[in-house]
């Protein structure tokens, strides 16, 4: 399969130190404002790359629920892969790409735990069967087919004849606090540019990288 002739040139804007918010959260903030005003499909969605206990990398995409001057948050299953990657290694990477923007944004952080309060209030928040669905999905385990799957929720959702579920204590969020941001523009012959933040004492050093 040849795939070598899919390319295109990036020419919609520009970054430079000159005008990038010297805070990287209200940049953050304003990129993806202008992402979500263009109505980009999941726009929330990131890529979270975590390192579990065999040493491998491992990326997947998880939405971005909150995000303040505290970290970005997103909610999952505490015993998923990701989950046991996060409780052996809280070192994080999030990952967004607006292709139709062309930019993309890294973030370096540590991930905690959020508190039961912020998970159960946002869990109880979701969709009646989204909730029913977190309950019984032991997410990331192998089961014995799609059937069984089907067949656990239909159940589950009979017994509690339209009453939400009790939250799960194995189910909440992650808040992701960044030492790093690097925020990257696609130019024209790739000559893009990329500006980073790096966390020190109390402001974050902005770099400009080669691209
Ligand atoms: C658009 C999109 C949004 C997703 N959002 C979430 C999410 O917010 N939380 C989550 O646990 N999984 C989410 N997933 C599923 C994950 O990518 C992944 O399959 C799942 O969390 C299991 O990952 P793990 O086995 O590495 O823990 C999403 C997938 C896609 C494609």
């Amino acid at each position: 399969m040849q795939l070598d002739h899919i390319r295109r040139d990036y020419k919609k804007a520009e970054l430079d130190e000159g005008t990038i918010d010297k805070n990287p959260f209200k940049q953050f903030k304003t990129w993806i404002n202008e992402a979500i005003a263009l109505n980009i499909a999941d726009v929330t969605a990131m890529s979270l790359i975590s390192i579990g206990r065999d040493g491998f990398p491992q990326s997947r995409i998880v939405l971005l629920k909150d995000f303040s001057e505290n970290g970005f948050t997103f909610f999952t299953n505490y015993n998923s892969d990701k989950g046991q990657a996060i409780d052996f290694n809280p070192k994080v990477g999030l990952h967004f790409f607006w292709a139709d923007l062309e930019r993309q944004i890294r973030i370096t952080g540590t991930a905690t735990k959020t508190t039961e309060e912020v998970s159960k209030s946002y869990f109880h928040s979701r969709p009646h069967k989204s909730q029913i669905a977190a309950v019984l999905s032991n997410q990331s385990s192998v089961i014995p087919s799609r059937d069984s799957l089907d067949n656990n929720f239909n159940k589950l959702i009979a017994e509690l004849k339209g009453n939400d579920p009790e939250y799960p204590k194995n189910w909440g969020g992650y808040l992701v606090k960044p030492i790093k941001f690097e925020f990257w523009q696609g130019r024209e012959s790739r000559l893009h540019d990329r500006i980073v933040f790096e966390k020190s004492e109390n402001d974050w050093q902005i770099k400009r990288l080669a691209p």
